[in-house]
């Protein structure tokens, strides 16, 4: 009886903005069958009794709701302890399906939720996940097919215990982690339509076996049934204008099924930052009676990356010498929910600056990684195993969580010519546990397995404290996190920027088989004053200035990023070496939160654009 009347009220609620999403994406490669749902969008933050919240899954009208649009920080500009710690926020959304034969079944892909998402559709539970920056996708069981269809999206940004990356506030008072906290559904949200058969992952592996050789391309698709019972699927496709043979292959109900087919490229137009030339490569999957069910398209280049015999990264057969800066996805008006616009600006000055690479603590939004597949930048791709005890790698379950998260952004980029390396974590500890340890072999098998074209890496903090760790020799590449005479180190051993030089030496007779890159070195700048004062714009060109005259002496670092790009938010009380801060801003950026370029960007740019990418 409560049911029905419950369900009358629903139905008969006026629909908010109920729009019928249109076909369409922000980053233009994968499947078929995406639709937006962008549009009017409701926000709310938590209430505090459970009966109201009980009712926001349900509740008809908008008292308490306000209008926004996703993707959204609900906490971008709020700078409190709260807002830093985490807390629980609503997002509500009317849509009308769009129309599709009968036979459609229906997915909601979240590209990125920080951090705990709990998901309602007409008022059932469909779902729930944990984890930032990488998609999750969830059955739209109770989708309606006519009228209105509304969704709900609890939002919960408090950490736990064993959450990756932590983030807490110490027992000191002090904050734990690396960039603001910004709670929300941080990248759009799409309803995808899928028929009988759905791919549920594409690579397109380049084989290359030298420089002048001609190439193979290898594609794997795994196509997934979500029909109860089994039936025949086939593939067909193009790569470069060159048709693909797949055999075809019977799919059982709710299961998955390998398809393969190679293609050989006599002279291959290879992908670098001097030619980013792209292929494009398109399937089409087929029931057994010939009906297309669904298309997937990549933009994808040939390239190869190895590590030479004197430890240096090879692309297509040449050393490299790559310089750039990493950045956050953050913005002073919208957090880390940013525009397509703002992803744009972002590339356009890695560009400007003349820039061969970028990297971030978290897997890229898609779109920046087409945005660098397209300009030829290369990508430090890490997921955010950021500054994490030495305890918790110990915890098999932990370790296990990262390895996930490894494996969804390998499935998720692996098409992106410009992702270079896999990278497994950010300074942690600098002479690994068993358990880290335990990690670091895992992690680099697992892109052995999965991804045998890409490096896999690490970055650590450039400490001379630090002897030889025999682990690191089963990654290709080591990333080293280079504060010399910016931060003290341990037992001041950093102060002195005069012994960079030796320690990169003794690194690479430490590691001669591994390549190093320079993964970050800065210094804070937010006004103007003495070239000795920390923390002033004089002070910063002269390091980077200096530290990129050593790089250039080393033949064997065959890269090097600046901390970064633009400023960004840490946490409350940030000072990042900086006698005069503006917490909680980290200012080592080159562009200030104004766009505004500092003295520093001139010097790097000259230098940048007279550098490399290959030596
Ligand atoms: C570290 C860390 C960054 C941080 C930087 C800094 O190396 O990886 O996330 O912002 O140092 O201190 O500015």
């Amino acid at each position: 009886m409560l049911l029905c009347a419950l369900a009358t009220v629903v139905a008969s609620a006026p629909a908010h903005a109920a729009d019928r999403p249109q076909p369409g994406s922000v980053y233009r490669d994968g499947p078929s069958g995406r639709y937006l749902l962008g549009g009017t969008w409701y926000q709310r933050p938590d209430a505090a009794d459970t009966g109201i919240r009980e009712r926001f899954q349900r509740s008809p009208g908008l008292a308490g709701w306000t209008r926004t649009s996703v993707p959204s920080a609900s906490n971008a500009g709020v700078f409190t302890n709260e807002s830093y710690l985490g807390t629980v926020h609503w997002y509500r959304k009317d849509f009308r399906l769009p129309r599709a034969s009968r036979l459609s079944k229906w997915v909601l892909r979240f590209e990125s939720v920080n951090y705990r998402a709990r998901v309602w559709l007409n008022g059932k539970p469909i779902g729930t996940h944990v984890g930032a920056y990488l998609p999750f996708e969830l059955r739209a069981k109770s989708v309606r097919r006519r009228g209105v269809n509304r969704l709900v999206v609890r939002v919960d940004s408090r950490r736990q215990k064993f959450d990756i990356p932590p983030l807490s506030q110490r027992a000191s008072g002090a904050f734990e982690g690396g960039w603001w906290n910004y709670n929300g559904i941080l990248r759009e949200v799409y309803l995808r339509r899928v028929d009988q058969f759905d791919f549920a992952q594409v690579f397109f592996e380049p084989r290359l076996r030298c420089r002048t050789c001609a190439a193979t391309v290898v594609v794997h698709a795994q196509v997934a049934n979500v029909n109860s019972s089994g039936a025949s699927a086939r593939i067909s496709g193009t790569f470069g204008g060159r048709a693909l043979r797949f055999r075809g292959h019977r799919v059982p109900g709710r299961g998955t099924a390998r398809f393969r087919a190679r293609t050989r490229i006599r002279n291959p137009r290879l992908w670098s930052p001097e030619r980013p030339t792209l292929y494009r490569g398109t399937l089409r999957l087929r029931t057994s009676g010939g009906r297309t069910v669904q298309r997937y398209r990549v933009h994808t280049g040939i390239r190869s990356l190895r590590i030479s015999r004197l430890g240096r990264i090879q692309l297509n057969g040449r050393d490299v010498n790559l310089r750039g800066a990493s950045m956050h996805e953050d913005s002073l008006s919208r957090g880390a929910a940013l525009t397509p616009t703002q992803m744009r600006q972002n590339i356009g000055y890695l560009r400007e600056l003349g820039a061969t690479i970028t990297r971030s603590h978290y897997p890229f939004h898609p779109y920046t990684l087409e945005l660098a597949d397209r300009h030829g930048i290369l990508v430090w791709s890490e997921i955010p195993v950021f500054r994490m005890a030495s305890r918790l790698f110990a915890n098999g379950e932990v370790r296990n969580k990262a390895l996930r998260m490894l494996r969804t952004e390998i499935a998720r980029d692996a098409n992106h010519p410009s992702v270079a390396v896999w990278s497994i974590g950010n300074e942690n500890a600098s002479r690994p546990g068993t358990g880290l340890r335990k990690y670091i072999r895992k992690a680099s098998r697992t892109v052995e397995d999965l991804d045998p074209t890409r490096l896999v890496g690490i970055a650590t903090s450039g400490f001379p404290t630090v002897q030889k760790q025999r682990i690191y020799t089963e990654l290709d590449v080591l990333g080293i996190n280079d504060y010399f005479g910016w931060y003290r180190g341990p037992r001041g051993t950093i102060s002195d920027r005069n012994l960079l030089s030796g320690y990169l030496n003794r690194l690479h007779s430490d590691y001669p088989n591994q390549a190093l890159v320079i993964t970050e070195f800065g210094a804070e700048a937010n006004r103007s004053g003495p070239v000795t004062e920390k923390g002033t714009y004089e002070f910063q060109t002269d390091f980077l200035r200096y530290h990129l005259g050593v790089f250039a002496s080393k033949p064997f670092v065959s890269g090097a990023l600046i901390w970064n790009l633009r400023d960004f938010r840490v946490k409350p009380g940030w000072a990042g070496g900086n006698p005069q801060p503006n917490p909680p801003v980290n200012q080592k950026g080159l562009v200030d939160d104004r766009g505004g370029k500092k003295p520093a960007w001139e010097v790097v740019r000259k230098i940048y654009r007279s550098t490399g990418p290959f030596r």
